[in-house]
């Protein structure tokens, strides 16, 4: 385990709770105790949205922003992509990595939050991004972040719950205005990018898990044309 994408081998194996994260350390934590309070967060299936648009894509390399609990990953890897997974919560990468040693499959695996993180620039055929909580800021970082990974000829997917984005603030301190949102990621495009989808349709929600609720996603397709 590392931070450091080029020190990363391939099936690097479990990430150890001393790994050099790389990151605000109040998210790494704030999402590490979520993870804690379950054996499972996420429903351990792949996400509907990323099955079908990844349906007509060639296997190529991939970045998986905010991977969980590695249920993406170790599908994606099992079809044949190279795939990097990043993600703040090392509670959440050692379940990943778990999963993916059970499975048989290599995970370059990456302990850092998406601005922080080392990365190759422009190198990835596909970046997916499923329902990330990407924090807002004032120079879109984390929107540039995830457009700078993405090769030319690449894609980036961007899903996220419909009408969370609209929502106002809530007693519990959750205020959507804090976050990334695909129509955000569509503001900082320019020239080099062309949308193929951009749209909000029924979610295939998968049986269990702490998002089975959501009924709809927003799914952002965009492809870098240089
Ligand atoms: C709603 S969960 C989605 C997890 C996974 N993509 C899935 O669909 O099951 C959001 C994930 O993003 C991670 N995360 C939060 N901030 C991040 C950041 N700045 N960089 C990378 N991952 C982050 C969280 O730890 C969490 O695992």
């Amino acid at each position: 385990m590392t931070d450091n994408i080029a020190a990363t081998s391939p099936a690097s194996g479990i990430p150890s709770p001393a790994d050099d994260y790389v990151g605000d350390p109040a998210v790494r934590a704030e999402w590490d105790n979520r993870y804690a309070e379950r054996q499972q967060l996420w429903s351990g299936r792949p996400n509907g949205a990323l099955v079908a648009e990844v349906a007509g894509l060639t296997p190529g390399r991939v970045l998986d922003v905010g991977c969980g609990e590695g249920a993406d990953a170790v599908w994606l890897a099992r079809r044949g992509w190279d795939v990097t997974a990043l993600e703040v919560s090392g509670v959440a990468l050692e379940r990943a990595a778990g999963h993916a040693r059970d499975a048989g499959v290599a995970v370059h695996w990456v302990h850092a939050a998406l601005t922080e993180a080392v990365l190759p620039p422009a190198s990835f055929d596909l970046v997916s991004a499923q329902y990330p909580a990407l924090l807002r800021t004032p120079d879109a970082a984390a929107e540039r972040a995830l457009l700078a990974a993405v090769a030319p000829g690449g894609v980036l997917l961007v899903v996220h719950h419909a009408g969370v984005d609209t929502r106002q603030a809530d007693d519990s301190g959750f205020d959507p205005a804090d976050y990334v949102w695909p129509s955000m990621v569509v503001d900082a495009l320019d020239e080099d990018w062309e949308v193929e989808v951009d749209e909000q349709r029924p979610r295939v929600a998968p049986d269990g898990g702490a998002g089975a609720h959501h009924s709809d996603d927003l799914v952002l397709r965009v492809r870098r044309l240089r």
